[in-house]
């Protein structure tokens, strides 16, 4: 049997990691338990991917934790993942100074309901001078959503004069989504054993290396997280050069 895989198997550590956190549903209800269960369960791997992302030196990690479609799921399922969210921030606040993780926030958070988004106010105020990590809840965030409201946002600035459309690039585009500034992920893991992005990062992961894996989000701890990393490790990107490009 292949012991379980360590720091120092990591060849290269990826600066920026984006997690799709599927499979909390399927977890509960293959041991009948309501959803919400494998939600509860979820927020444990969430706790111990951040603290395995901080330990190893990841500097940006994001977590796909409410999309904009996630908004049509019955209403218990919506504000039980609200409440579960506020818990956590509450709780965290201490271990994130002490860690110097910063909370940032990806996607429309004038929909969330008002006392999530005055928490999440309150812990990114707290922790906006931490410089060990940037922890980017991606919450009511959808990459189409994203990308319509940079573009609009673009197209004012033309309207108002203050741009002249001809200068527009991709530079400026990324400037104005909700991680302008911060680098593209370089690794991309989905669990949950479906392969597909869920309108996720979909400017930004224009390049990301792809891992996917069967493993329910609430089985994904410390261990699965650090051999996604190994497999990172091992792959090669090119960027569109060829092998021997890039060896030369
Ligand atoms: C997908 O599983 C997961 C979600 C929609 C929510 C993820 C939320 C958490 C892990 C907990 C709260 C987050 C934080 C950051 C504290 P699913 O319900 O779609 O699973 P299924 O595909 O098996 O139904």
């Amino acid at each position: 049997m292949r012991s379980s895989v360590t720091e120092q198997d990591i060849s290269q550590i990826p600066t920026h990691v984006a997690i799709i956190m599927d499979g909390n549903g399927r977890w509960a209800e293959q041991r009948n338990r309501p959803r919400l269960f494998g939600h509860k369960a979820g927020v444990d791997s969430v706790r111990a991917v951040v603290e395995a992302a901080r330990e190893i030196g990841v500097r940006y990690l994001t977590l796909y934790a409410f999309s904009t479609e996630n908004w049509q799921r019955p209403m218990q399922e919506v504000s039980g993942l609200m409440g579960l969210l506020k818990v956590y921030l509450q709780a965290e606040l201490k271990t994130m100074l002490q860690n110097g993780v910063r909370l940032s926030c990806l996607g429309q958070q004038e929909r969330l309901p008002d006392d999530v988004r005055q928490t999440l106010a309150m812990v990114m105020e707290q922790t906006a001078c931490c410089r060990g990590m940037t922890l980017n809840l991606a919450l009511s965030y959808g990459g189409r959503n994203e990308m319509m409201r940079a573009v609009r946002a673009l197209a004012r600035k033309c309207v108002a004069g203050e741009l002249d459309w001809r200068r527009l690039d991709e530079e400026m585009l990324a400037a104005h989504l909700d991680t302008a500034g911060q680098p593209d992920p370089d690794l991309l893991i989905r669990t949950g054993g479906e392969h597909r992005l869920s309108n996720f990062l979909l400017w930004q992961a224009s390049y990301s290396e792809l891992y996917f894996t069967e493993t329910m989000w609430p089985d994904f701890r410390k261990k699965e997280f650090l051999e996604a990393l190994a497999t990172y490790g091992r792959r090669q990107r090119r960027f569109g050069r060829t092998g021997a490009q890039l060896q030369g």
